[in-house]
């Protein structure tokens, strides 16, 4: 069995497809996936859908078990395993919102399957995970297979990886917009943004490279004020690059006034916002955030990452 949790982004979101580094946090919802050596077919089940594949069989492109088939298929060969496999998943992580469901599926699914072929190793899982997410997302950059492999809160860069930040542990209201959206298709948006706009886009890449190390020393000081202020200055570069809407501003707003800051966290055009809170204030801030979204609620650091059992 493997088990991972969800993540969201305090810092880099979109930019850290184009080269800047991002932060992220791991949060305490979780996606479970057991694995079973089982039969002569891959049987996939989860709320996205069931799937059962005979040998050499592939999903077509863009089915949401496409992933989870592919990991299997990986696993098959590389361990040279000569029967069947079911894989079963169970999430208790929102698809769709920016709460890297699918990364976190991927990234326990890996977990698993190791386990039933080889000792532990989280560097493998992840590698394993990330090939697999890019058979559905090609440009995916990484952050969040990493937040979901490593957990507590990481700094990312797709050329150095990703390093562990250490500081107190955080509270965060998640407030979600109720709308789904498919990340592939925003980071082609904002791909647009960036070929009709390089020179601004540079500016911002410029902006959320100077915010990084501003953010990281404020968590390590224990500063949420700081670390607030670093998530509003990055918000409004999101609202540049056209994936925060009327709806989103508005959650941000209201998660704003009794926060340290609120930002989208994630692809954007619908997902989730964050709000940076603490033990004292973040009752009143998923209040204020519930009552301008469809819902919301409080979440603090998953400290552990890729657990395999
Ligand atoms: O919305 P999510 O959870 O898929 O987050 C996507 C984060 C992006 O920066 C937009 C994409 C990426 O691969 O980093």
């Amino acid at each position: 069995m493997g088990s991972a949790p969800a993540k969201v982004v305090l810092l880099g979101e979109h930019f850290v497809v184009h080269g800047t580094g991002a932060l992220l946090c791991a949060i305490n919802k979780r996606v479970r996936v057991t694995a079973d050596i089982r039969g002569d077919t891959i049987r996939i089940r989860s709320a996205l859908g069931d799937a059962v594949l005979g040998p050499g069989e592939a999903l077509p492109a863009g089915h949401p078990l496409g992933p989870l088939a592919h990991l299997a298929a990986r696993a098959i060969s590389r361990f040279g395993h000569k029967g069947g496999l079911e894989i079963a998943v169970e999430s208790e992580i929102p698809p769709g919102v920016g709460l890297g469901s699918s990364s976190a599926c991927c990234v326990a699914a890996a977990g698993a399957l190791r386990g039933l072929f080889a000792d532990p190793d989280r560097a493998d899982s992840m590698a394993a995970a990330l090939e697999a997410e890019r058979t559905a997302f090609g440009a995916a950059s990484g952050a969040d297979s990493a937040a979901c492999t490593y957990g507590g809160i990481i700094e990312y860069d797709s050329i150095s990886g990703h390093h562990t930040v250490e500081g107190p542990l955080l509270r965060l209201a998640v407030a979600d917009s109720g709308r789904a959206h498919s990340t592939a298709e925003v980071v082609r948006k904002v791909d647009g943004f960036r070929r009709d706009n390089g020179a601004e886009f540079a500016d911002l890449c410029k902006k959320v490279s100077g915010l990084i190390p501003r953010a990281r020393a404020a968590i390590e000081g224990g500063d949420l004020e700081g670390l607030g202020s670093c998530m509003s200055e990055n918000q409004e570069c999101l609202d540049r690059i056209g994936v925060s809407d009327g709806v989103l501003r508005s959650m941000v707003r209201a998660g704003d006034g009794p926060s340290y800051g609120a930002k989208v966290t994630g692809a954007g055009d619908g997902g989730c916002v964050i709000a940076l809170a603490d033990e004292e204030c973040i009752g009143r801030v998923v209040e204020s955030l519930g009552a301008a979204s469809e819902g919301s609620f409080a979440a603090s650091v998953d400290p552990s990452g890729l657990d395999t059992f």
